[in-house]
């Protein structure tokens, strides 16, 4: 499956995790773990380069059996988060989307633009019919992405993830190749 760089434009671009990348990774988590962890389960075990070493290894076996595909998100000569398909269902032809953003790129259009990007790359190239994306019911940020882009909401699952002290529901949103505005 096509894994290649990914430009969402204003100076965004999607590139495919490189093991050079553990040691920005790290730190960018590093930096932001407080923030990061209020809605991800895995900070905490994040503790140095060689974790985020361990975890670009696993991204990059998952995009090579083609059921998952990360990116490190590059913006200013900056690591500033990481986007893509958590997995990949192919004889479905259905994926799901999981994103994060430091602090110093929130607020600026950066991650809509990314997963702008992933929606064109997973229906376009790797020929997927349906994309989620699942937010914290209260996770007003992350929510507002699948919503500005014209994702439907399908339902709630119940105490779907536990997040470090407490579970969390999940608002489930969807989107299909028939309905995305940049089909055309
Ligand atoms: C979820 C997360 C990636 C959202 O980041 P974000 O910066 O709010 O999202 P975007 O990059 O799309 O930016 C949207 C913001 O930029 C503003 N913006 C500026 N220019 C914009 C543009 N051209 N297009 C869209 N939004 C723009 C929007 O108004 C919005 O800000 P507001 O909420 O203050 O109104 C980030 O909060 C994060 O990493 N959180 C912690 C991890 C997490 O929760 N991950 C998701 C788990 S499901």
């Amino acid at each position: 499956m096509a894994y290649e760089v990914l430009k969402a434009g204003r100076g965004l671009e999607l590139r495919p995790l490189r093991l050079a990348d553990a040691r920005a990774l790290f730190a960018q988590v590093d930096a932001d773990r407080a923030r990061l962890r209020r809605w991800l389960p895995w900070p905490d075990a994040n503790r140095g380069p060689e974790d985020s070493r361990a975890y670009i290894l696993r991204m990059r076996a998952q995009a090579r059996a083609g059921i998952g595909q990360s990116f490190g998100l590059w913006w200013r000569d900056r690591l500033v988060g990481v986007a893509g398909f958590i997995w990949i269902d192919q004889p479905n032809r259905s994926g799901a989307l999981g994103y994060w953003l430091a602090r110093e790129a929130e607020g600026r259009g950066l991650m809509t633009a990314a997963v702008s990007a992933l929606l064109r790359h997973g229906f376009r190239t790797l020929g997927l019919n349906r994309i989620e994306i699942r937010a914290g019911i209260r996770n007003r940020r992350s929510r507002a992405i699948p919503e500005r882009l014209g994702f439907r909401r399908e339902g709630t699952l119940r105490q779907a993830e536990w997040v470090n002290d407490r579970f969390v529901d999940h608002a489930v949103y969807g989107l299909l190749a028939g309905e995305w505005k940049g089909r055309r």
